[in-house]
């Protein structure tokens, strides 16, 4: 199959993309990152460009690595807060002289910049599962620019893609490696599922050995899961999902546990919508953290992921955090964060 140009693609799931236009993605970011580390800076790529960022959630690594991103391309990204312009919100959902249509918005900035970036999640969709997709998807519908997805409430394809180039710069590629991404404990049940959609679906598009283990009632969306064993099956990797924490981690070359919400707040999957039932869950399993005991389950050789913020002493243990270096498995958390600005000035070079 001939594979498209990305140039004007909107990149706001996984799914759009094909494991060929990935891996073009990622050997543009492999090449970026090479040459800028031997000094050689391409701010030509998209000088004069703008990129809009709305972000209705907070952020330290997406806002700082788009905005690095675009002045080392040589652009502009330009930060939006919604509650300082008219909020962009969904058409039904207006209020007079606070909030704008998005399809207005979009229309507007459509005639300004090149790229409109957006970060959607939780509060300000009061946690209805797939309204902040909904409304990426409609923002894109109005421009005819790309639009990129800071994070919503089903896809952040941005941290999948700077979490599979770090497995690919640790281990060389993807053929055998097995993956686990788990649940872990956090005293906050609102974390949305978006960042182990995203790894899953990444994970066995690369033909990765994948293990997904959670708490019963922490269920990732039916379609996802479904996408996933497609994905294995096409590539020859495998898709398991088990309830056990520690079993999970044996012989492990790839650990990513991060707490997330089966919710909002809590159907689907959990089928009730309670985030007291949530809390419930939560506070049965504190024992998923991750530790150095849990940590010498998996291979020699393994590494210690998360996209951060992690919740220290309730997803993972300092200890655990803190091994950047030394003999054994070590902790990336550095490495993948950094991962962000590579990957994103890949998507944004492509796309834009
Ligand atoms: N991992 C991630 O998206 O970090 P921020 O929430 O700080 O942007």
């Amino acid at each position: 199959m001939r594979t498209k140009s990305l140039k004007g693609r909107d990149f706001l799931a996984v799914t759009d993309f094909t494991r060929e236009e990935i891996e073009i993605i990622l050997d543009v970011a492999e090449d970026l990152k090479r040459e800028r580390a031997k000094g050689i800076y391409h701010d030509d790529l998209l000088r004069s460009k703008t990129l809009f960022m709305i972000f209705y959630n907070q952020s330290l690594r997406t806002r700082n690595s788009f905005e690095a991103g675009m002045t080392q391309l040589g652009g502009h990204a330009h930060y939006l807060d919604p509650s300082k312009i008219y909020t962009p919100v969904m058409e039904g959902r207006e209020v007079a002289y606070s909030t704008e249509r998005v399809s207005d918005v979009a229309r507007v900035l459509d005639r300004m910049g090149d790229a409109i970036a957006i970060r959607c999640y939780g509060d300000p969709v009061d946690w209805e599962y797939g309204a902040a997709h909904a409304m990426l998807r409609e923002f894109a519908r109005w421009t005819d620019i790309p639009v990129i997805n800071m994070e919503d409430d089903i896809y952040h394809p941005c941290q999948g893609l700077a979490d599979i180039l770090t497995v690919k710069e640790k281990f060389g590629g993807f053929s055998g490696i097995k993956f686990v991404i788990s649940w872990a404990y956090s005293p906050s049940v609102h974390k949305p599922r978006a960042v182990p959609q995203s790894a899953i679906l990444y994970a066995t598009m690369m033909g990765m050995d994948v293990t997904l283990t959670h708490p019963k009632g922490m269920d990732l969306a039916p379609d996802i899961l479904s996408q996933c064993k497609e994905y294995s099956k096409a590539t020859n990797g495998s898709f398991e999902i088990v309830h056990d924490f520690e079993s999970a981690f044996e012989g492990a070359h790839v650990v990513y546990p991060k707490a997330w919400c089966a919710t909002p707040l809590f159907q689907p999957p959990i089928g009730e919508a309670s985030e007291e039932k949530t809390q419930e869950i939560f506070e049965k399993h504190k024992d998923w953290i991750c530790t150095k005991k849990i940590m010498d389950l998996a291979d020699k050789h393994a590494i210690y992921m998360h996209c951060l913020p992690a919740d220290r002493g309730y997803e993972v243990a300092n200890d655990v955090m803190d091994k950047t270096e030394g003999s054994g498995w070590t902790s990336v958390i550095f490495d993948q964060a950094e991962n962000r600005l590579h990957g994103q000035n890949a998507v944004m070079t492509l796309v834009m």
